[in-house]
């Protein structure tokens, strides 16, 4: 027996950031969330349940996965099994059309397709609230790739292990942009488990970003329903560095900014002073991502282009939902 199905999911940009989990549960954030699901970029996977398998067989970008990437697929999986009373193993198939190195986290768009292709493959009919609580038990940000435009994801509730993103409905007409300026080509260093799990366990200034991160969140949620790009810019602007406060005050010290981070931050705020509405924010990696009107994309992009040690810069307006392709069989 083969089932198989398709699905297309976008990476999302946190505006106001998710960052630690709550203690002793799986892969709940400790403050809530809001992001914009990015347009023009996607993860398109297939996933195909086999008789004929004996192990789930993981390909990324045309390359057999590792096993710790497969394992962290397979988890997935097995929650789709289970639900859909089989046992059948997997091909998967994952491929991204944006650069590994430009600072996007294929992990949102990563694990969003995966768990909208196995669901609709294993024809387990899931909703979109199910396919996000499914989707952040694998990574927490992938839990908002689900929806398109912006959406929220809350904190986590300790003893409640149910969770889901949910869209702000409408925001995926607002005609804004987020521009991410590309810093360098290398991989980052400390992947975002292991960063927040360091700041959490070791920065004084942990409980302080956890106590000011719903405020940051809530002026967010107001500033986009009311579509005031000044109110979600400062505030993004707010949340990131209280984010990173957090992370450079860890010991050791995280530090996920480089030079041109620096360079190309100091470049926005020069471009703010000349009357262009823009405004930075950045997540665990060296990029700078940037947020304006969509109007203003190619005058932002020139001038951040300028900047030395800029390698290039990507604009993305908001973006759709997670989607199976259709013409698959469930
Ligand atoms: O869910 P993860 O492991 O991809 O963590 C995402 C962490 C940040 O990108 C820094 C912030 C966020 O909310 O996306």
């Amino acid at each position: 027996m083969i089932r198989a199905a398709t699905a297309v999911a976008h990476p999302n940009i946190a505006l106001t950031k998710y960052w630690g989990k709550l203690e002793g549960m799986s892969r709940m954030p400790s403050v809530p969330s809001l992001s914009m699901t990015l347009d023009g970029m996607s993860t398109t996977t297939t996933v195909t349940f086999e008789g004929a398998l004996e192990r789930d067989l993981v390909v990324l970008n045309g390359n057999a996965a590792g096993e710790k990437e497969t394992r962290r697929a397979s988890e997935l999986l097995d929650r789709v099994r289970t639900a859909a009373g089989f046992d059948l193993r997997a091909r998967v198939e994952s491929a991204n059309d944006f650069p590994t190195a430009s600072g996007l986290a294929s992990s949102a768009s990563g694990f969003a397709a995966l768990v909208v292709a196995a669901a609709k493959a294993a024809g387990v009919g899931w909703d979109a609230a199910r396919l996000s609580d499914q989707a952040r038990r694998s990574s927490v940000s992938a839990a908002r790739s689900i929806f398109g435009g912006f959406a929220t994801l809350a904190a986590g509730v300790p003893g409640r292990d149910v969770l889901s993103a949910e869209p702000i409905d409408g925001s995926i007409d607002w005609q804004v942009a987020i521009s991410v300026v590309v810093t360098t080509l290398k991989q980052k260093d400390v992947g975002s488990t292991e960063g927040m799990a360091h700041t959490s366990n070791t920065s004084p200034y942990y409980p302080a970003w956890v106590a000011s991160a719903p405020r940051l969140f809530e002026r967010a949620r107001r500033a986009v329903l009311a579509r005031d790009l000044e109110a979600l810019g400062v505030v993004a602007e707010e949340s990131a560095f209280a984010m990173h406060a957090s992370a450079m005050a860890a010991t050791p010290a995280l530090i996920y900014f480089n030079p041109v981070t620096l360079a190309a931050i100091e470049r926005v705020r020069k471009l703010r002073q000349e009357g262009t509405q823009a405004y930075v924010t950045m997540d665990a990696g060296p990029h700078v991502k940037v947020l304006s009107l969509a109007a203003d994309t190619a005058k932002i992009a020139a001038a951040l282009r300028e900047v030395p040690g800029v390698e290039k810069v990507l604009i993305a307006k908001p973006g759709g939902p997670a989607a199976a392709k259709s013409g698959d069989r469930p």
